[in-house]
């Protein structure tokens, strides 16, 4: 099939024979940098969260995002009691919090919360002092897919620090973007791509 959308002619072949399995898409999506975030749940002791690196902004006004969470995992149960969460940017300082939150080690609920601090806001929801961004929300809407929920957060509060470094996942490992120590690639791989994206 061929469409023409702003003058870039795309070529479409849909086959339906070929059936992509789970495999070759996780191996698809491996490659795919994400900034790592840390959701939070619940209120008071009742509390849990998960890494994930599903976070996006879906738009600025209102201010809304989305997040994409595991209907099987811990923390979907308390999201849809509270209807409420947190989403934390982390720094590459915080790779003990990533690692706690994504189950490693095999703590669950509060267990998760130790040794790092916390404050709260408008919903209640925990939010990790000294994280890139805390930003505190009340579930808008949930869509309900296959094993997960793309769950839509109304953000009602916003906490910045200064970033000097970057906790992102690529190929299977954590990988820190460090301000001083990579901005002069960073420089090196942004200056040529604007450069390309100036020509298109
Ligand atoms: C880097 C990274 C990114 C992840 N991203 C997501 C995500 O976007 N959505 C999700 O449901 N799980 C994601 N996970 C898995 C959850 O962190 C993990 O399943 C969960 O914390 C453990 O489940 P439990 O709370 O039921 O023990 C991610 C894990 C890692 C290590």
């Amino acid at each position: 099939m061929n469409s023409v959308v702003r003058n870039i002619t795309v070529d479409r072949e849909v086959s339906s024979d070929r059936e992509v399995s789970s495999q070759e898409f996780r191996g698809a999506m491996r490659v795919l940098a994400g900034g790592v975030s840390v959701i939070t749940v619940g209120r008071g002791k009742d509390i849990t969260g998960m890494t994930v690196t599903s976070v996006s902004s879906l738009s600025v006004d209102p201010p809304t995002l989305i997040v994409s969470v595991n209907r099987e995992s811990s923390s979907w149960p308390l999201l849809q009691c509270y209807g409420v969460f947190g989403v934390n940017i982390l720094s590459a300082e915080q790779l003990d919090v990533a690692e706690r939150f994504s189950g490693k080690g095999g703590l669950k609920g509060a267990d998760r919360f130790v040794g790092a601090q916390w404050v709260t806001r408008a919903t209640g929801v925990p939010l990790l002092a000294g994280s890139l961004a805390a930003i505190d929300c009340d579930v808008e809407e949930v869509i309900e897919r296959h094993s997960h929920a793309i769950v839509i957060g109304r953000v009602r509060d916003v906490i910045t620090s200064v970033p000097h470094t970057a906790l992102t996942y690529w190929d299977g490992q954590y990988v820190a973007i460090d301000q001083n120590e990579d901005n002069l690639k960073l420089a090196e791989v942004s200056v040529p791509s604007m450069r390309a994206l100036r020509e298109i």
